[in-house]
């Protein structure tokens, strides 16, 4: 199979129902569901000072707006008046205008200004702006914030993590990171099928040709978030094996972090040394978008720390470089596992307790409310 043959559009989710039926998890793979997370929504220059725009995120429309001093919000993008989408008006000053009757909002969702009262209460002086119970009217806001070089929308009213940085970035709170944004990727499976690839150490040596038997932490200090540590010795059998060994040492450590089961940051190569210099690892992000079908979007970024001056320019293009084609190997090795499956959890073994593990913690994360009818 290649990647322009395979199938990526959920189709497959409705075949084998009665002989072998989805195995449903509270939110592992669960494409009913969206946890409390952020998820890209546009790349920071698409969305000017002055700017409003709307998107769909799972089931929820969401309107993005970036006020005249900088500022950026979101709320939920049907006006409450008579329910236009609040992406087709206007920003003005620090408020979002609706197009259709220019109700007026605040970053927080408060309704502040209606036009046709306004011109109203200036003639009729003692009218309160905008009449009886009027002041009560609020639509729902959102955390939104911007990294990477996208901005990025919590998929709830509070966000209960930080929008993270890779693991290996954590302690230097001041270091600035630059980032590539590479596309908006049609995956083959949910996104949280690829995301538990990161963390299947047995599809290592079937799939990658890679037998390292790697040892692995987990921390789940930081709620919403987990962290993988996997180290292990790279093989002196092969010829693949050789020459990592001469490239990057003799041992291979790579870093997963989790993040509201939307965001899923590697970092390969985290302690590796070339003739005694320490490498760069390089570090891959991918924003999951869940669709209805099934089969998730993600946006992919790689990321490494920002560089001065012409040397260290050419040096993050290198490692820009390095990542694109590590991403792009891995990826041409896994395709021909993932289109067409039914992801079954119920005979992990033992090997498998890694993969175990990340399904066990997914599934006790805090679910949104996009997308549900209460
Ligand atoms: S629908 Fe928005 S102001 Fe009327
Ligand atoms: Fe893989």
């Amino acid at each position: 199979m290649n990647l322009r043959t395979a199938p990526r559009d959920g189709k497959s989710r409705s075949l084998n129902l009665s002989s072998q039926p989805h195995v449903i998890q509270r939110v592992f793979n669960n494409h009913e569901v969206l946890t409390k997370g952020w998820y890209p929504v546009c790349t920071s220059r698409e969305l000017k000072a002055g700017e409003c725009r709307s998107y769909t995120i799972f089931k929820q429309r969401i309107v993005v707006f970036r006020t005249q001093s900088g500022n950026l919000h979101a709320l939920d993008a049907f006006c409450p008046h008579l329910g236009a989408d609040l992406g087709n008006g206007r920003v003005i000053g620090e408020k979002i205008q609706c197009y259709f009757h220019q109700w007026s909002y605040s970053g927080e969702g408060h309704l502040v200004e209606i036009a046709c009262r306004k011109k109203q209460s200036a003639a009729e002086a003692g009218e309160t702006p905008l009449g009886q119970g009027l002041d009560q009217v609020k639509t729902r806001s959102y955390p939104v914030t911007e990294a990477y070089g996208h901005l990025w929308v919590f998929s709830a009213s509070e966000a209960n993590h930080k929008l993270p940085k890779p693991v290996t970035f954590e302690h230097y709170q001041h270091h600035e990171l630059d980032a590539l944004y590479i596309k908006e990727a049609n995956l083959f499976a949910h996104h949280h099928i690829m995301m538990a690839n990161g963390v299947d150490l047995q599809h290592f040596a079937s799939v990658h040709n890679l037998d390292i038997a790697f040892d692995y932490q987990i921390k789940t200090d930081t709620p919403g978030i987990f962290d993988w540590t996997l180290r292990g010795e790279i093989p002196t059998d092969n010829l693949k094996g050789r020459l990592a060994r001469w490239l990057v040492g003799n041992e291979f450590e790579y870093h997963v972090r989790f993040a509201g089961g939307s965001m899923t940051f590697i970092t390969y190569g985290s302690d590796q040394r070339f003739m005694g210099f320490k490498l760069p690892s390089l570090q891959i992000l991918w924003g999951g978008l869940p669709q209805e079908s099934g089969v998730s979007k993600a946006r992919i970024f790689l990321i490494t720390p920002k560089r001065k001056g012409l040397l260290g320019k050419l040096q993050t293009q290198l490692i820009y470089f390095s990542a694109f084609a590590l991403l792009a190997m891995l990826r041409d090795e896994d395709v021909n596992a993932f289109p067409h499956m039914r992801f079954n959890t119920h005979r992990l073994i033992k090997e498998d307790a890694s993969l175990g593990r990340l399904i066990q913690l997914t599934n006790q994360l805090e679910l949104s409310d996009w997308g549900t009818v209460p």
